[in-house]
């Protein structure tokens, strides 16, 4: 356990929204940015839009296309600017909501590609989220597009649209997995993501854009503000335990390989190409500690854990997965009756429980995918940067435990958004 000394003595260095903001790469990342700008990856469209544009992925997105010499990048967000952001004269940040299709018309027009990447993400936002951001938002990018002649977009996708309720994903290819529309959704969130997919889909079957959807999976990295600050809460206030049998087999994004993706997948969106409309997940792929694809969920997690100075999850007694579901049904109960968003819900649980992991055979074949990052490299890196950035941020005072409400800095963003977005 850290030192009740240490614990007393940490400060909160920085507002927490800034935290995951700062256009300071970690020395992996410098690495990643170096290759961009020597052109190892190939150019990129001169006029880009990326919707989401200050989100976790979103950010380095942006970053990414301009390090690979864009001309132009859009960053579309409705939260504004913080401070710290990436000033370069190529970016031009644009606050606006995607429910109000005049903001996404305007942002949109001139663009070579749309990167339709903003979402409401996760399972811990306000119900209203999903269907106006996923569905309602996506139609409107999708309008925009129509209307200002923009041809390409790249959409980022999820793969929790294509899991069921009961079936673990234990290396299936794309094409083994369940298609969209499926009849049941494990959360909100992937049902309405499914059906902004579906949307594009279906235009891009019309003739009326040219799209095709790439998905990641638990993407992790320097400032992710949803997987590692969620988790890291729990374990620093002693209440995470490990889930079950704690041997789930996941597959995991370092958040550069899947800009790559995002990136590359633009250069099959012309006429007739034989990709569009597909769906393509880009993981770590074989540099996983499992060559096939994937790593033990709890170790790596545990890594994670200890990097921090916390107690190992294998220094504390399993928590069988009998009593996790009957937890999961109280929380997801109470947050029915109350509205308020508790972490252990059925959601939650069948992630941290599941095998979660996929063949990247198809981005590899059709894009040309392979990770930029390795992830033997990349997991360090994380770590090494929750260290230095998000530890000294944490307060075990207001930290939330493992079933209690979310972590400090998914909703400081929640906040921003609730308060912009229009009803
Ligand atoms: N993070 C993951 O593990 C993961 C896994 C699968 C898929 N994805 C997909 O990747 C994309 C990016 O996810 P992320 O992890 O960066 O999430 P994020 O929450 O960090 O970023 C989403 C961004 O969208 C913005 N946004 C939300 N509502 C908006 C609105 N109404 N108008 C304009 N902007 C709005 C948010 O402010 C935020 O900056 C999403 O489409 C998500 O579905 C992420």
């Amino acid at each position: 356990m850290r030192s009740r000394a240490l614990r007393t003595s940490r400060v909160l260095m920085a507002p927490r929204v800034e935290l995951y903001t700062a256009y300071e790469l970690s020395p992996l990342q410098q690495k990643v940015r170096e290759a961009n700008q020597k052109g190892t990856y190939g150019p990129v469209p001169k006029r880009c839009v990326v919707t989401g544009g200050l989100g976790f992925v979103g950010q380095r997105l942006v970053e990414s296309l301009v390090e690979r010499g864009a001309e132009q990048v859009v960053s579309f967000d409705i939260v504004p600017p913080p401070a710290n952001v990436w000033k370069h004269e190529a970016i031009k940040y644009i606050t606006g909501d995607l429910c109000d299709l005049e903001a996404v018309v305007e942002a949109t027009k001139g663009a070579d590609c749309v990167w339709h990447n903003a979402a409401a993400v996760g399972p811990f936002l306000p119900k209203h989220f999903y269907k106006n951001v996923n569905v309602i938002g996506t139609r409107n990018v999708l309008d925009a597009c129509k209307k200002n002649g923009v041809r390409k977009m790249v959409f980022s996708a999820t793969p929790s649209s294509r899991f069921t309720c009961t079936d673990d994903v234990d290396g299936q290819t794309e094409a083994q997995m369940p298609d969209i529309p499926q009849e049941r959704y494990v959360a909100e969130y992937s049902a309405t993501k499914a059906e902004g997919e579906l949307e594009l889909r279906k235009a891009c079957k019309a003739g009326e854009i040219l799209f095709v959807a790439v998905a990641p999976h638990t993407v992790y990295g320097p400032r992710d503000n949803l997987f590692l600050p969620n988790l890291l809460e729990a374990a620093g206030v002693g209440k995470l335990r490990i889930f079950g049998s704690g041997t789930s087999r996941v597959g995991y994004t370092h958040v550069d390989n899947y800009c790559h993706g995002l990136i590359i997948a633009e250069k099959q969106l012309y006429e007739n190409g034989p990709h569009l409309g597909k769906f393509y997940v880009c993981t770590d792929g074989a540099t996983h500690p499992h060559p096939e694809g994937y790593s033990v969920f709890w170790e790596e997690l545990d890594q994670a854990v200890v990097g921090m100075g916390f107690d190992s999850l294998y220094s504390k007694m399993a928590v069988p997965f009998f009593l996790l579901r009957i937890i999961a049904f109280i929380c997801d109960a109470i947050g029915a009756v109350t509205g308020k968003k508790l972490k252990l819900g059925w959601f939650t649980l069948r992630m941290l429980t599941m095998h979660r992991w996929f063949r990247i055979t198809a981005a590899q074949n059709d894009l040309g995918y392979q990770p930029v990052v390795s992830y033997r490299e990349g997991w360090p890196d994380t770590i090494e940067w929750f260290r230095n950035k998000w530890l000294p941020t944490f307060d075990p005072k207001t930290a939330s435990g493992a079933t209690g409400g979310v972590a400090q800095q998914t909703q400081d963003k929640v906040k921003i958004q609730n308060d912009r977005m229009m009803k």
